[in-house]
């Protein structure tokens, strides 16, 4: 227990919030969110409608640039980005350099990093051509790290088609080959773009926030956030659900026994794509995903088995008093990995879509941040060490 009387006494009054489960740490006017209805918008328009309207690159200008596009700003914004789409040459050979078998989350936060040895950022923290360069640039270095891993040469991106078709045909096309990408995937990655385009002070954008607020430049700051997405607990769970649903396939698809599991704490296994940090009775994108799941798969033909099994699961777990009692309801990345699936996205590209898709926001972000003259980010810490102790000389130890 803390000894509150104690601590006062050593750091005076501050707030102890572990995993600032309750610390407002900025006033942002990018997305609103609301836990307890399962309300998401982004600068006001709910995200229903933009995931079904809207096409991925008007989100990101809505977030980065604060209203939606006119059709000419669209048309420029697209423009300029496929403008930015070649790649530096050094960057490739940077790619080449890492091991088959390195994680892609792992290659493009790299590789995102090392933009900086490359461009020139403006300190001031207004740099457009960044932001262009990241938004064109991030889908190209993914595909490289996906067809190294399959053996094949790389494709220069089609600048003539849409953002997810030109992704999907550096994806899927053999080097050299016309490609055109079936435009229910397309439309589909589209909506799976927008639906994880923001999502206010989540972990990875806390990163990026708080690496800029030192002033760090965008390239660094964005690194940052690709690697605090990989992990389990926010992004990298994408790949865990699916790994999660096989296995339980494996097992014979017995969904009670895993959800004993997890409601047993020395198990050391959670429902994967359960529970949210602020959600507390829904997550509206995981509603929207799980029809999208239902359509994709029903126009492509795909049955899943794991699909059954996802519904089965999360049947029992929305029935069992566990779950209920601690408000763990399925998050974006339940169903998302189904869909990838459907669309030929290999497992371990999964968080890399996640990426792909939260780089507006993360952009939108550390440019309110830096426009705002936010101070540099540094939290308190409570002191439980020992309070003084005298030096002992290394012979003496
Ligand atoms: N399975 C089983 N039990 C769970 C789960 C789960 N998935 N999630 C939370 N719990 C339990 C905890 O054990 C805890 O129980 P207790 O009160 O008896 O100790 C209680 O629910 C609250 O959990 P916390 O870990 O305190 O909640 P927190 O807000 O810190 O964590 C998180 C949220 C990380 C999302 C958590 O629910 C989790 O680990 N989920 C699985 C991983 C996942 O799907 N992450 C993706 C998040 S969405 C995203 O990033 C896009």
């Amino acid at each position: 227990a803390i000894d509150i009387a104690k601590l006062r006494d050593l750091t005076g009054y501050i707030t102890f919030d572990p995993g600032f489960k309750n610390t407002g740490v900025t006033k942002s006017s990018i997305t609103y969110l609301d836990g307890e209805d399962g309300i998401l918008r982004y600068r006001g328009y709910s995200i229903e409608e933009l995931a079904d309207k809207a096409s991925f690159l008007e989100v990101a200008y809505l977030l980065i640039h604060e209203e939606l596009p006119t059709q000419d700003q669209l048309d420029a914004f697209s423009a300029d980005i496929q403008s930015y789409t070649q790649v530096n040459q050094d960057l490739l050979k940077i790619s080449d350099g890492f091991p088959v078998s390195s994680h892609p989350m792992c290659t493009i936060a790299a590789l995102v990093g090392a933009m900086s040895a490359f461009y020139s950022t403006d300190e001031a923290g207004d740099d457009e051509k960044s932001v262009l360069r990241l938004l064109a640039q991030l889908p190209v270095m993914a595909t490289w790290s996906y067809k190294k891993s399959i053996g094949e040469g790389i494709v220069q991106p089609d600048t003539t088609v849409d953002y997810c078709s030109t992704f999907l045909q550096m994806m899927f096309a053999k080097p050299g080959e016309i490609y055109t990408a079936d435009a229910v995937v397309s439309k589909a990655l589209n909506k799976l773009l927008i639906l994880h385009a923001d999502h206010e002070q989540n972990c990875s954008t806390s990163t990026v926030r708080l690496v800029g607020s030192s002033h760090a430049n965008l390239f660094a700051s964005i690194s940052a956030g690709i690697n605090a997405l990989w992990g389990p607990l926010h992004g990298g769970a994408n790949q865990e659900v699916i790994e999660m649903l096989e296995a339980i396939k494996a097992d014979g698809g017995d969904t009670d026994k895993y959800i004993a599991m997890a409601k047993d704490k020395n198990s050391g296994f959670r429902l994967m794509g359960f529970g949210h940090r602020v959600y507390k009775n829904f997550d509206p994108r995981a509603k929207i995903i799980k029809k999208a799941a239902d359509d994709v798969l029903k126009a492509l033909g795909v049955n899943d088995p794991v699909l059954a099994i996802a519904a089965r699961l999360e049947a029992a777990a929305l029935s069992d008093e566990y779950f209920v009692a601690r408000k763990l309801y399925p998050n974006v990345d339940f169903y998302s990995g189904i869909i990838y699936r459907a669309l030929g996205i290999p497992t371990n590209m999964f968080t890399v879509m996640f990426a792909i898709g939260r780089l507006p926001g993360w952009i939108a972000q550390w440019k309110e941040m830096r426009t705002n003259k936010e101070p540099i980010g540094r939290p308190r810490q409570i002191y439980t060490g020992a309070t003084s102790r005298a030096f002992v000389e290394i012979a003496q130890r």
